[in-house]
């Protein structure tokens, strides 16, 4: 089950995302003393990054609590302006309170196994053996219908465990450091934050039309209960035709 949150505008949409990400994030530190959030990389997040620094929201008291990883990361020198990482901490987190160990870049000094072996033992060190479950876990799709980087026909959509594991994307002839479907769908909220026409005729194969995850790997994405939230503003909702008013 999953829920369709239509907005006018990229504004409009950065800013309800950063409305749901304060607000889960004050539940989870009310409830358990910490909120955890994975974000995704592309440019999409980048309005909201800059929202979640801004006087609204940058001294709320859950950033201390706050534990940050990303969905999936490209590997590059970690102050590439490719580096998710890098782009997210010069728009929102070199200005928050969030204690800098509990920001888990990953090492993509290391060679792409080790990296992900060593962001899968940085995620067990936050929580422990059971499955991580992301208090929210932000994605993005690709115009091919991949997320975080579950690209198509590649090895890491077969991955039955919820680790995080190093891929080669010969689509794009680039490594890839990411989070596997299990782990994604272990997230207690799944959010995709999608913006521009540009994305509304994958979008509409990925809602509406055939289950074909190989082909379309933000599929494998189905959250376990209500938790599967699809933000997206009316640019990127173009093509859908099923919406229920
Ligand atoms: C990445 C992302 C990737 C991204 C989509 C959409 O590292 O690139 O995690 O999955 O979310 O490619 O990117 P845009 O937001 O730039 O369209």
């Amino acid at each position: 089950m999953q829920t369709i949150r239509i907005f006018e505008t990229y504004e409009t949409l950065s800013e309800g995302t950063a409305l749901f990400i304060s607000e889960v994030a004050k539940s989870s530190v009310a409830e358990r003393g910490k909120f955890t959030i994975a974000l995704s990389g592309g440019g999409t997040p980048n309005r909201l990054f800059e929202i979640l620094a801004s006087d609204k929201y940058k001294n709320e008291a859950f950033w201390k609590e706050t534990i940050v990883f990303w969905g999936d990361e490209r590997y590059v020198a970690q102050d590439s302006k490719e580096n998710n990482s890098y782009v997210a901490e010069n728009l929102m987190l070199q200005f928050l309170p969030i204690p800098a160990q509990n920001i888990y870049k990953v090492n993509t000094s290391l060679p792409p196994a080790e990296a992900a072996a060593d962001y899968n033992d940085k995620l067990r060190s936050v929580f422990g053996k059971e499955t991580p479950a992301f208090d929210v876990n932000l994605l993005g799709v690709g115009e091919n219908g991949h997320t975080a980087s579950l690209f198509p026909h590649t090895d890491i959509l077969n991955e039955t465990e919820a680790t995080v594991k190093a891929v080669y994307v010969e689509e794009i002839k680039k490594n890839r450091i990411s989070f596997t479907a299990p782990l994604i769908n272990a997230s207690k909220e799944i959010l995709f934050l999608i913006s521009g026409d540009e994305k509304a005729p994958i979008l509409e194969k990925i809602i509406e039309g055939k289950f074909q995850p190989q082909q379309l790997p933000a599929q494998l994405i189905k959250g376990l209960n209500n938790n599967l939230f699809f933000y997206l503003d009316k640019a990127a909702a173009a093509c859908l035709k099923n919406l229920s008013v």
